[in-house]
């Protein structure tokens, strides 16, 4: 409880001393409100066609698209480090205006799966669903005839996009995925994937939802890497106003009602008060995505001698933590659980 004006007035003579105790905590860990473990770590992985193949991201450093058979060493890493799950990202040899090698079975996402299952049976593999990196227009969803947004731009078609959101998800399911996070940002595709999984015998497979998603510049890494800048307009007509709280609030529900098993919010660190918000109304789990604009300015100071880079790394994940996430999707899931180790 907060005192009253006049009690205020006394803190001068307080006994109370938090320093007191902080020498002690510090040195022993003890009393700590919030704790990171590597179990918390979910790791993002770019997986491209094609064999023998491996291509740096250049703002992501340490980041690389690989194709299926290069893919060993971070699953080795991964599994050595005890980080739990990996999430999938394809990026295909062919675009098309509806994301074809999206759902594909011999597309890059599907075939990842089923390799890591086969080296990794006890890694959780996560597959993002979205078609963005699949589309020739770089869009999450259908494009629209007509005349659609105020630029005559076209509009991304909301209903007609869940079959095809939902033929991913079921392809992922498919060639054994763990889990299946759609990140589209059309409404319903919760509700899209349940009944389309229920359907295809995937019942027991849980929705990990981008609930709460952020039309944000913090992507921009991430949009080299999988190739997905939208060739017109922007996505902030499906994806959230970053002014906007209490929507993402009916965004969860929405997302809770149809069915989501866990509820992520992305971007993380510029959102910290959107993950306590939904971590007070939501039981379940709850999941940010430290992305990559976020990994990227992290490693940039780094890289510059501006940040120590451990430190920084450490107390960025730990407020995400501290806000109320229980999973952490973050580029910097490996090194994060290497110094935990070493800490
Ligand atoms: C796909 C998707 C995006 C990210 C995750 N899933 C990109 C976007 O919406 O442009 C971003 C991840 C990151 O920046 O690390 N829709």
């Amino acid at each position: 409880m907060w005192r009253n004006e006049s009690d205020t007035a006394d803190a001068a003579t307080s006994r109370m001393r938090p320093r007191r105790l902080r020498r002690f905590a510090s040195a022993s860990g003890m009393a700590r409100e919030t704790r990171l473990a590597v179990a918390d770590l979910v790791l993002p992985l770019f997986v491209i066609e094609g064999r023998g193949a491996v291509r740096e991201i250049p703002p992501m450093p340490g980041h690389s698209q690989r194709s299926v058979d290069r893919l060993d060493g971070e699953i080795d890493d991964v599994g050595s480090l005890g980080v739990p799950a990996v999430i999938l990202f394809g990026i295909p040899d062919r675009k098309d205006f509806q994301g074809s090698r999206a759902w594909s079975a011999d597309g890059p996402v599907p075939r990842a799966i089923a390799h890591i299952k086969r080296r990794a049976p006890g890694l959780m593999v996560v597959a993002d669903v979205c078609l963005c990196e699949y589309t020739d227009h770089g869009h999450c969803g259908l494009v629209g005839s007509g005349d659609g947004g105020p630029e005559g731009q076209g509009r991304i078609l909301n209903d007609e996009t869940l079959p095809l959101l939902a033929r991913a998800a079921v392809a992922y399911a498919d060639a054994g995925a763990d889990m299946v996070a759609p990140s589209a940002m059309m409404d319903h595709q919760v509700g899209a994937l349940r009944d389309a999984l229920d359907t295809a015998g995937h019942g027991h497979l849980p929705i990990l939802s981008y609930a709460a998603k952020f039309a944000s510049a913090f992507y921009g890494p991430f949009r080299v890497a999988a190739g997905s800048t939208p060739r017109f307009g922007d996505r902030r007509e499906y994806q959230m106003d970053p002014a906007n709280a209490r929507e993402a609030m009916r965004e969860v529900q929405l997302d809770v009602e149809e069915g989501a098993d866990a509820v992520m919010i992305k971007p993380a660190g510029a959102y910290l008060d959107i993950i306590r918000q939904v971590r007070d109304r939501v039981d379940l789990p709850v999941a940010a995505y430290q992305v990559s604009g976020e990994y990227a300015m992290l490693k940039a100071a780094a890289e510059r001698g501006w940040l120590d880079e451990r430190r920084a790394v450490l107390e960025s994940l730990i407020a995400i933590k501290r806000a109320g996430a229980d999973i952490i999707v973050s580029y910097y899931a490996k090194s994060a659980a290497t110094w935990l180790r070493d800490a």
